[in-house]
């Protein structure tokens, strides 16, 4: 092996030596004000539910979903991600835009908790999907397709996407999450927003969102009732093409921040994605990465807090502005602001 300039001359490790030196060049840093919590909200409840696949989450009863806003506020997080698990089901999901169901209560409860804090606490987000409202668990209203076979109707889901959008901004959500992968949901949500007078509530599009397993303790979270899988309308792992076009399509429809879903094992979508958007890029870090940090944590065979801090950071290299994960709060209090 030939030297064209002798050893001296190229010492990365100089950018090394001391927590000094690597403070100041260190390309990548997450701020508490990046980070979203996600957080679960069920009707009935007298008292927080663990969730047993998520250990360290909870379904909060309204009370604790506010003092979970709070926590989230204190700490500077930047946003709360809501989800609503309703008492009683049924095909379309009545609940989802009812005026008293779980998720607008609970909107009004976050919202609430959140403007007690000075400059007003996280931004209040909201899921904007009907899986947890449906006694089927798929995120939109069903019927028979051409051969038979019982699909998510696009076009009848739409309509109560619109409606649910609605009723999260009559109770104060700022800004709403539509994230059953439906085509058109973004202009459509767009346009019901404005005509009933919201043209300030943004929209947070799940863009790339792929059918995966990495959902599944979310399942448990949410109380899920599906059967079978959403492959007719998540995205195929394998296709990153695609995840750009989904993007795409939403920014044209008026996406003010677009998401890709799960973060760990789609870096390259989102790197991808982050090179072609003009609104700010989301990442979800969902319930099974959570869970497989905190199981091998459990087991000792991980350092928990370096295996945590070191995920997010990956998503924020990979290019997200915005991190949804559910360490958020927890995170964000051992993030130093002076570095
Ligand atoms: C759909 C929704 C899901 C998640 C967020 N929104 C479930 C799904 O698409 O099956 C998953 C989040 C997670 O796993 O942490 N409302």
């Amino acid at each position: 092996m030939t030297h064209p300039l002798p050893v001296g001359h190229h010492r990365p490790r100089r950018l090394r030596t001391s927590p000094r030196v690597r403070r100041l060049v260190s390309e990548t840093r997450v701020h508490a004000s990046d980070l979203v919590l996600p957080l679960f909200v069920k009707e009935g409840l007298d008292a927080p539910r663990p969730i047993s696949s998520m250990p360290g989450v909870v379904q909060h009863t309204e009370a604790t979903l506010a003092d979970a806003v709070r926590d989230a506020a204190r700490a500077g997080v930047g946003g709360v991600m809501l989800f609503g698990i309703p008492a009683e089901r049924d095909a379309t999901g009545t609940q989802a835009d009812a005026e008293d169901g779980i998720l607008q209560r609970g909107i009004r409860v976050a919202v609430e908790a959140a403007r007690e804090h000075a400059g007003g606490g996280p931004v209040v987000m909201a899921d904007t999907c009907l899986d947890e409202f449906t006694d089927h668990g798929h995120c939109g209203v069903l019927t028979t397709g051409r051969d038979g076979a019982i699909v998510v109707d696009n076009d009848a889901t739409l309509d109560r996407y619109a409606s649910m959008a609605v009723a999260q901004a009559r109770a104060g959500t700022d800004v709403v999450a539509p994230s059953g992968m439906m085509d058109g949901h973004v202009g459509v949500i767009r346009e019901a927003l404005d005509a009933a007078g919201f043209d300030d509530v943004g929209i947070l599009a799940y863009s790339a969102k792929y059918a995966s397993a990495f959902y599944g303790p979310f399942r448990e979270a949410v109380d899920s009732a599906l059967q079978g899988d959403r492959r007719t309308y998540q995205m195929d792992a394998g296709n990153a093409r695609e995840g750009l076009r989904e993007a795409d399509l939403d920014l044209a429809e008026g996406a003010d921040m677009v998401m890709v879903k799960p973060a760990g094992s789609y870096l390259d979508v989102l790197a991808a994605v982050a090179e072609m958007s003009s609104v700010p890029v989301a990442a979800y870090q969902v319930s099974g990465e959570y869970a497989m940090i905190e199981a091998a944590a459990a087991n000792g065979w991980i350092d928990r807090r370096a295996a945590v801090t070191e995920s997010v950071l990956g998503i924020k290299r990979a290019g997200a502005d915005v991190i949804l994960t559910y360490w958020a709060t927890e995170l964000a209090g051992w993030l130093d602001e002076n570095d």
